[in-house]
């Protein structure tokens, strides 16, 4: 009998059991030996939340608004390439499923659905995450985020070329799959996933696919991340005179930076190391947040690491304004579908306020620094 899925580790046990190796791979893998997808989880572990006593928590409340904008609860859905490898039409299910959970929910350039039909599946807030492999063609996917009514431009700058995973070469995994015995192997084990993939067709980078006709040199770039890596601060103040909406840069690590993109009128960083998948050293952004915060006036979201409604409350301690949540909702999707990810995604909603009355702060937007050791 399969168990119950109760718990986040629940839902990846079922993950880990749902896909094949190569899939679930993709997903929970790290850069280099590991190191820094280990040192996100540790940082947070060993972050103490200290409570107030006697404060009347009977009324509590997690809704946010960084950007003007209400969020019900005080995370949003990061961006990740490739959901449809983990359940077809993964983007739209976790576009869905925020919406309803009254949250922002950010699309990948490396999406496996186009931002237009993600907006025809949802009308919750929508982001675009960019990530600029060429000038000319993130030139236009800004242009077809604007038209598609997206809020938010999150620029990602931590991928100047991959980070090195070493469990995506070991399984050969790449768009388009190459078809190896061993890959075939994997899928034949996990028949219910083949067969899903199988009636979808295999999931395609959908950005760089034009006219049904796919543009396999820009998807092969984007796969391997070549990146146009000569994107620096002169090109980012073009990209904010040319965005009017609100513009993130994600992937800050440093408070100089994080200064740098206020004095050149973005409207708020993430501090990440991408979930430990690009430079494996970089610190744990918990870590870093209260000197980025204080440094800056900007908005600062944090992820990278965050797996309970008590990491989320530790995040907005530390100086975060609201906290951007990866791999738990691909455990999500793998799991139980669309109504596994709301599912998570209402148990961090109760983690949050569980911790919020145990921590004597009614509010969310209350936290201090105080409230940790
Ligand atoms: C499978 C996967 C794909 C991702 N793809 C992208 C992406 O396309 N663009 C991006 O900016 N970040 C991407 N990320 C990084 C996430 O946005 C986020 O920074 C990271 O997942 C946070 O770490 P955590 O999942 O361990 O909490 C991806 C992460 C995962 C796990």
């Amino acid at each position: 009998m399969t168990r119950a899925l109760i718990t986040l580790d629940d839902y990846r046990d079922a993950a880990r059991r749902r896909l094949p190796r190569i899939v679930f791979d993709y997903l929970e893998g790290g850069a280099g030996s590991e190191r820094g997808l280990s040192r996100n989880r540790e940082a947070f572990a060993r972050t103490r939340l200290v409570p107030d006593r006697l404060t009347d928590v009977s009324q509590r409340r997690q809704a946010i608004a960084p950007f003007g904008r209400p969020w019900e609860s005080p995370f949003a859905v990061a961006p990740m390439g490739l959901t449809g490898v983990v359940r077809p039409q993964g983007d739209l299910i976790l576009a869905r499923a925020a919406a309803r959970a009254g949250i922002p929910f950010c699309l990948s350039t490396a999406a496996t659905s186009t931002i237009e039909a993600v907006r025809r599946a949802s009308d919750g807030e929508l982001w675009f995450q960019l990530y600029v492999v060429q000038r000319a063609l993130a030139d236009r996917l800004v242009a077809r985020a604007r038209e598609a009514g997206c809020t938010t431009l999150v620029l990602t700058v931590d991928v100047a070329v991959n980070g090195d995973r070493v469990r995506d070469r070991r399984n050969g995994f790449g768009v388009p799959l190459r078809m190896t015995p061993r890959i075939l192997l994997d899928g034949v084990r996990h028949p219910v996933w083949s067969l899903r993939q199988v009636r979808q067709g295999f999931p395609q980078l959908a950005h760089f696919v034009v006219a049904g006709d796919g543009d396999v040199e820009a998807q092969a770039a984007l796969m391997a991340r070549q990146m146009d890596a000569s994107f620096d601060w002169t090109a980012l103040a073009r990209l904010r005179d040319d965005w009017r909406g609100t513009l993130i840069v994600k992937g800050i690590v440093s408070a100089e930076d994080a200064r740098h993109c206020e004095r050149l009128g973005v409207d708020g960083v993430v501090v990440s190391n991408h979930g430990g998948r690009q430079l494996e050293d970089a610190p744990a952004p918990i870590d870093l947040l209260p000197a980025v915060a204080d440094a800056c006036g900007l908005p600062v979201l944090m992820d990278s690491g965050v797996r309970d409604g008590a990491d989320v409350v530790k995040a907005m301690a530390a100086g975060a304004r609201g906290v951007l949540v990866g791999r738990p909702l691909l455990y999500a999707l793998a799991a139980d579908g669309e109504r596994g990810v709301d599912a998570v995604l209402a148990m961090l909603r109760r983690q949050v306020d569980t911790t919020l009355a145990l921590l004597g702060t009614p509010d969310v937007t209350r936290l201090e620094r105080r409230h940790l050791a």
